[in-house]
């Protein structure tokens, strides 16, 4: 009787302890510390216009048009990179899972600049899987699970 009275107190602890940190960390993922861009802001001003970009110039079997539409798709795949640098300052990251994902990104998309300034559009397509797998890793945990 008094073991599981101390086992039950010891779970209803571990919950709130839980529930803490699980606060926290919804914090973290919303919005850096102290500067005001919040992450749906930075998500749907400027990662999901150039993940659009980037389909849009070499998604599919589509390969950028002339100079501009390498030189455009290029811009895109490097604000993205840049982007994944911002998801990891001013404490956005709440852990693991999301310094991951953005090394995912960050990964994907050097080598699509690389193809890019090769004209290689098959490899860009490639980059492109990354890309997505990088949305998806973060997403997966963050946006669906615990919002
Ligand atoms: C490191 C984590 C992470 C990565 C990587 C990431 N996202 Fe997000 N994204 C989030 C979080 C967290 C939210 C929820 C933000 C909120 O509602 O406060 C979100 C929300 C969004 C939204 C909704 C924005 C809104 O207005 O509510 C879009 C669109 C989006 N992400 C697109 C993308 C795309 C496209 C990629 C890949 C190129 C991507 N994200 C990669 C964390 C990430």
């Amino acid at each position: 009787m008094k073991k599981s009275f101390v086992f039950a107190a010891g779970i209803i602890a571990l919950t709130g302890l839980a529930l803490t940190l699980s606060s926290s960390q919804v914090t973290a993922q919303k919005k850096g510390k102290s500067r005001p861009l919040t992450t749906a802001q930075l998500m749907s001003g400027l990662v999901k216009p150039q993940l659009v970009a980037i389909q849009g110039h070499a998604g599919g079997e589509k390969t950028p048009e002339g100079e501009d539409g390498w030189k455009s798709l290029t811009t895109s795949i490097a604000l993205l990179n840049e982007s994944s640098y911002t998801m990891m300052e001013d404490d956005r990251c709440p852990d693991k899972i999301w310094a991951d994902a953005c090394q995912i990104l960050r990964k994907a998309t050097a080598s699509g600049l690389q193809a890019a300034a090769k004209k290689d559009a098959a490899g860009v397509r490639e980059s492109i899987a990354g890309i997505t797998a990088s949305c998806k890793a973060c997403h997966t945990e963050f946006k669906y699970k615990k919002k």
